[in-house]
C-alpha cells in the first residue's frame, strides 16, 4: 500500500477559531474511508487543507509521498485528485455541463477529441448524457452535484476526495453515485452524514472530534455486518 496523504502536527485556525492543533492523519491506496463528525467539527476544512486551498499555520502535508508547501507543489498534487466540493457552485464555472467536464482534461493537455471522448464516457457513466449542452447555472442542486462528481472523474485522478457528494440527491441518484464509486477502482475519502450510503461505499470510517480523528466502530444494521476498521 502506498501512502497517499500524510499529515503531521498540523495547526490551523480561522482567526481566533482554532480548528486543528497538532493534528495528524494518514490515508493509503486501497482505502475507501468515510469521514464523519458533527456540523462544524472541521471536515470541510481538513479537505481544503489537503487540497492546498487553505494554508496551515504549522505542520506538514505530504501527498503522493512528497511534502507540499508551495502553491506549485499543491497544484501538481491537485491534478491527481478528483475533488468534489461541499457546494457544487464552488466547482462549476463553465457555461455548459460539457464545458465543465472538458475543463480538467483540456487543462491537463488532452486534445479536443480526447477531452470530448472523456466527457461523453463520464456523462454516460453518471446517466447524464442528455445534460451535455445544458447550461450548468440552471441545473437543480442535485443535478449540479452529479456534474461535480463528473468533473472530478473526468480528471482521471489517482484518488477522490468527496465532501458530501450525496446532499440534495434523490434515492436513484444516490444509488448511481454509490455504484460509480464502488466501480471506479480508486481510493477515496468521503464526507457524508448519510450512514446507510457510507455503509455501502466505504471499507471503514473515522470520526473527527475535538480536532482529532478516531476510528469509528463498525456499525451493525439489520443484522448485516457494518464497515470494517479504516
Ligand atoms: N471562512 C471561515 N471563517 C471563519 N470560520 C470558519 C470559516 N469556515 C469555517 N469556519 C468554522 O470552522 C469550523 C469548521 O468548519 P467546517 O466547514 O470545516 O465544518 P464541517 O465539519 O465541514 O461542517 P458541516 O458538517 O456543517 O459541513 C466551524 O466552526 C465553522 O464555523
Ligand atoms: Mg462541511
Amino acid at each position: 500500500m502506498e501512502t497517499l496523504i500524510s499529515i503531521t502536527n498540523l495547526s490551523f485556525a480561522y482567526g481566533q477559531r482554532v480548528v486543528f492543533k497538532d493534528f495528524s492523519f494518514g490515508f493509503s491506496s486501497g482505502q475507501r474511508t468515510g469521514l464523519v463528525g458533527s456540523n462544524g467539527c472541521g471536515k470541510s476544512t481538513l479537505l481544503q487543507l489537503i487540497m492546498g486551498l487553505l494554508k496551515p499555520s504549522a505542520g506538514e502535508i505530504e501527498l503522493f509521498g512528497k511534502p507540499r508547501r508551495t502553491e506549485k507543489e499543491f497544484r501538481e498534487a491537485r491534478l491527481q485528485i478528483g475533488f468534489v466540493f461541499q457546494d457544487a457552485n464552488d466547482q462549476l464555472f463553465c457555461p455548459t455541463v460539457g464545458d465543465d467536464l472538458a475543463f480538467g482534461p483540456l487543462n491537463m493537455g488532452k486534445t479536443m477529441e480526447e477531452a470530448e471522448a472523456i466527457v461523453d464516457g463520464t456523462l454516460e457513466l453518471l446517466n447524464l448524457s442528455a445534460f451535455k449542452d445544458r447550461v450548468t447555472y440552471n441545473l437543480s442542486d442535485g443535478e449540479k452535484k452529479l456534474v461535480a462528481l463528473g468533473t472530478a472523474l473526468a480528471m482521471r485522478p489517482r484518488m477522490l476526495i468527496l465532501d458530501e457528494p450525496t446532499t440534495c440527491l434523490d434515492e436513484e441518484a444516490c444509488d448511481r453515485i454509490a455504484k460509480v464509486l464502488l466501480a471506479c477502482g480508486l481510493p477515496y475519502l468521503v464526507v457524508a452524514h448519510d450512514r446507510s450510503f457510507l455503509d455501502r461505499v466505504v471499507t471503514g470510517s473515522v470520526r473527527l472530534k475535538d480536532g482529532r480523528v478516531i476510528a469509528e466502530p463498525p456499525r451493525e444494521s439489520n443484522g448485516r455486518p457494518g464497515s470494517q476498521a479504516a
